[in-house]
């Protein structure tokens, strides 16, 4: 970003504070103090896990040298940001977000004094205050810690996203999507997960630290691990399908995404084909109004029908979902909000004033139980895989009769499937961040 504050990060703020000075009025404060928090060491060391901001805070003001410091919103007044710049020769100084001005007022502090009285000093016209914070250390005379009435709006309306939120979502697929192009090549060139794992890197410009979540790079049945957390220094004998679920951040915002490739033109390649098709249709049924209750519904329908399609079952793919079969097949839910947290909050939160909608009995993964709206980002990721864990017990059961064995376990050295897209929902019909991302960096 340029030394000048965009008009869409101002417009961005603009409607922060509009969340915000309604939550609280609502709730009958005039200011907030939010906090950034602050880096904490290991147990017993001198060297602190990788920084992340709250994420109240990070919307307003992203960056990974934030620690320490404050937003003070008020009602009708200019948000400040004070921040905390410690004179230090053992690190390179925080920057100072002179891009943050006009849409905020900017300030940096030496001392961590001057900077608690500024804070102080800024709520002095203020009648009642709201301290949000991970630790209500240091509260500056706030009446209340983290009140929910407040969070819980500002926390829903964060589902839809500004414009500038969106622009940083699209910069965000675009890293990703060159990060994954770089990754299939390192696998159809032979690599390690550890090779793919840094072509990764390099190519979406990122370090580890930096990353939305920890990248899954899985080569064979290490596909079939849903959160797979290694990096085999050692390609395998033989490769013979390869995951990736990576993604990238800019300004805090992340993207999430997923692709799988079979090495050889075998069935597994037109499984990966079928699914694939199956998973552009859901993304198709992605509406405004609509319940994703119910498109995770269909994920498992698609599912069935894949089962049918390839033989794995000898029922239709209705009878397949009906008889629980697909539970086997896929046991996370389709997908999730998705922007400062790669599982951004409220995807159960219902309204405004925190109703909770639990997922239902028969999906207690899914974490996405509110309705589409427009201007939410969430990921479509339907999976498909063989988890041996999870196929003895279906092969245990009486719907276990139903499935071609020895066809299943021919599929098991494959590990599985996952697709998995970013969708902003539009009035009418939605973008696919990931596929337009590929699209735009096909021709670098
Ligand atoms: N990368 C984790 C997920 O897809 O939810
Ligand atoms: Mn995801
Ligand atoms: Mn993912």
């Amino acid at each position: 970003m340029g030394s000048n504050t965009t008009s869409t990060f101002e417009a961005h703020v603009q409607t922060l504070e509009a969340r915000w000075w309604a939550a609280l009025e609502d709730a009958g404060y005039d200011a907030a103090v939010i906090a950034a928090g602050q880096m904490a060491d290991y147990y017993q060391d001198d060297h602190a896990p990788p920084y992340r901001a709250n994420p109240d805070f990070a919307q307003w003001l992203p960056g990974d040298d934030t620690a320490g410091g404050f937003l003070v919103v008020r009602a009708g007044r200019p948000t400040l940001a004070l921040l905390y710049a410690p004179k230090d020769y053992w690190h390179a100084p925080p920057s100072r977000p002179d891009w943050a001005e006009p849409a905020m007022e900017v300030r940096q502090f030496a001392e961590v004094e001057s900077q608690h009285n500024a804070v102080v000093q800024a709520l002095s016209g203020s009648a009642r205050a709201l301290l949000a914070s991970q630790t209500p250390f240091g509260n500056f005379g706030c009446q209340a810690h983290n009140d929910l009435t407040v969070l819980h709006a500002v926390r829903f309306a964060r589902a839809e996203k500004t414009l500038w939120e969106l622009e940083q979502m699209r910069a965000a697929s675009r890293a990703g999507a060159r990060g994954h192009i770089a990754a299939a090549q390192a696998f159809h060139a032979g690599g390690s997960e550890f090779d793919i794992n840094v072509a990764f890197l390099t190519a979406s410009a990122q370090h580890a630290e930096a990353l939305p979540y920890h990248s899954i790079i899985a080569l064979n049945e290490h596909a079939g691990v849903l959160h797979y957390q290694h990096y085999e220094r050692a390609a395998p004998e033989q490769h013979r399908s390869f995951l990736i679920d990576a993604g990238a951040r800019t300004q805090g915002y992340a993207s999430d995404i997923t692709r799988t490739y079979a090495a050889q033109d075998d069935e597994f390649a037109a499984l990966v084909q079928d699914f694939d098709v199956r998973q552009q249709a859901l993304v198709e049924e992605v509406r405004a109004g609509r319940s994703y209750v119910d498109l995770h519904a269909r994920a498992h329908r698609a599912v069935g029908d894949t089962l049918a399609a390839f033989d794995f079952v000898r029922c239709d793919g209705e009878q397949a979902v009906a008889c629980g079969i697909t539970h086997a097949f896929l046991p996370h839910g389709l997908g999730h909000l998705l922007g400062i947290q790669v599982h951004d909050v409220g995807g159960h939160q219902l309204d405004a004033a925190g109703t909770h909608g639990a997922p239902p009995d028969a999906y207690p993964a899914l974490r996405l139980t509110r309705d589409i709206a427009p201007g939410q980002v969430f990921t479509i990721e339907p999976g498909l895989y063989f988890i041996p864990m999870l196929l003895d017990e279906l092969r245990q059961s009486d719907a276990g009769k139903q499935v071609n064995w020895a066809r299943v376990e021919a599929f098991l050295p494959y590990g599985g499937i996952r697709i998995e897209d970013n969708v902003h929902v539009l009035e009418d019909g939605v973008e696919n961040l990931t596929r337009d991302a590929f699209a735009e960096v096909a021709g670098d």
